[in-house]
């Protein structure tokens, strides 16, 4: 088999969209004026961040003030929780064992920090958010905040944002949701679905890295979490990543323009993988519930048993195949990975992540399996 270079890992990152250079590119080498200074160069810059933030904000339908520009996808969600917590009268936190670190790490932290009470909502062994258990945590606690994400990143599992956010409105529960994987994969009425937070990360939907912003509902009054400057309405001090915020603008209107479009392409690659592994694979079975409601960037595929499972990943990395691992426990194919646990997922099934996009090839999907089963024949 003729060695490719296959990047099968988009939901760690995905490449940027030569588009998105091209835009790039003028902010860089003409637009150098501080968008906080008054005068004719620095007003020229701040009217590329209002344009970009205008365009962000009809995609989701709200105002455009409900949008503030961020590092990224981790800088909106500790923004979100510890706004939360700190200033909306938050007595109980609510998340799941298979969120982010993000998300995970930054909320135990912040619970800590502020005395709030923490709990875990059930998930099941598909990794499915058990509604009826969210239901009771928000009855039988004080004032909550609920963090849970529409898409985990890791086996794809999918919630339903329009149902929980109801829940959290009928028990006035503050939601965020970690919206990562899914803006500019999904259509989103924010105007519709009664959600207070929910955050966005450039470089996972072909835009450039350390870019991302967090969605404010209106109605929610909170302060900066970083302090030094009134940038962002007051609510996020430096000065702006203003090449990231117009890069980040034309990703997102790439991807929505033909949003259905990709999602067909990426669906029937995910489809054909799955179907290719489950014929030709012996033993082969899937973590989440990749024919359900799951996100169709990802298929987390759990291999069979074998001794050389440790071999796995570096097998494909030497087959030019850029993938992601982890496993119940450290033992296995790469690192332990806290979502499969979450999960109760076999340990001894070496957990194989493949995510794709708009540019990913049926030819380099077949390429993949080929590799993958060559391991296994040989
Ligand atoms: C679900 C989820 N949340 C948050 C992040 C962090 O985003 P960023 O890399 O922009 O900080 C990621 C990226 O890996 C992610 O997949």
């Amino acid at each position: 088999m003729e060695r490719r270079q296959v990047f099968l890992d988009n939901a760690a990152t995905t490449p940027i969209a030569p588009e998105v250079v091209e835009a790039m590119i003028p902010i860089m080498t003409d637009f150098y004026g501080n968008p906080s200074s008054s005068h004719s160069f620095g007003r020229s810059v701040r009217a590329q961040i209002e344009y970009a933030r205008r365009s962000i904000a009809k995609h989701l339908n709200v105002t455009p003030a409900e949008i503030v520009f961020t590092s990224g996808g981790t800088e909106a969600d500790n923004m979100a929780i510890r706004c939360s917590l700190k200033e909306l009268n938050i007595k109980h936190a609510i998340t799941t064992d298979i969120e982010h670190h993000a998300v995970l790490n930054t909320l135990e932290s912040i619970c800590a920090e502020y005395g709030v009470k923490l709990s875990k909502v059930r998930i099941d062994e598909k990794g499915y958010v058990d509604v009826s258990h969210l239901d009771e945590l928000l009855a039988n606690n004080e004032r909550s905040f609920v963090s849970i994400m529409h898409a985990n990143n890791e086996i794809g599992n999918l919630i339903d944002l329009d149902e929980v956010s109801e829940l959290c409105l009928k028990h006035n529960a503050v939601f965020h949701s970690d919206t990562v994987q899914t803006m500019a994969h999904y259509p989103f009425d924010f105007s519709k679905t009664k959600i207070d937070f929910a955050t966005c990360s450039a470089h996972k939907f072909h835009g450039p890295k350390g870019i991302g912003f967090l969605y404010i509902n209106k109605n929610l009054k909170i302060t900066s979490m970083i302090i030094g400057g009134g940038q962002e309405r007051g609510l996020r001090a430096g000065t702006e990543n203003v090449y990231g915020i117009v890069g980040l603008a034309k990703a997102m209107d790439l991807s929505y323009t033909d949003v259905e479009e990709h999602a067909a392409h990426i669906k029937g690659l995910k489809h054909a993988m799955l179907e290719r592994f489950q014929n030709e694979l012996p033993g082969v079975s899937f973590n989440g519930d990749p024919k359900g409601n799951s996100l169709y960037t990802i298929l987390n595929v759990a291999l069979p048993p074998t001794e050389k499972a440790g071999m796995l990943l570096f097998n494909l990395d030497i087959n030019g195949i850029a993938v992601s691992g982890g496993s119940a426990c450290s033992s296995g194919a790469g690192t332990s990975s806290h979502v499969l646990a979450g999960i109760d997922a076999n340990p001894d099934y070496p957990a194989v992540r493949f995510s794709f996009s708009r540019y990913t090839t049926k030819e380099e999907i077949d390429y993949a399996v080929d590799c993958v089963l060559e391991f296994y024949n040989n």
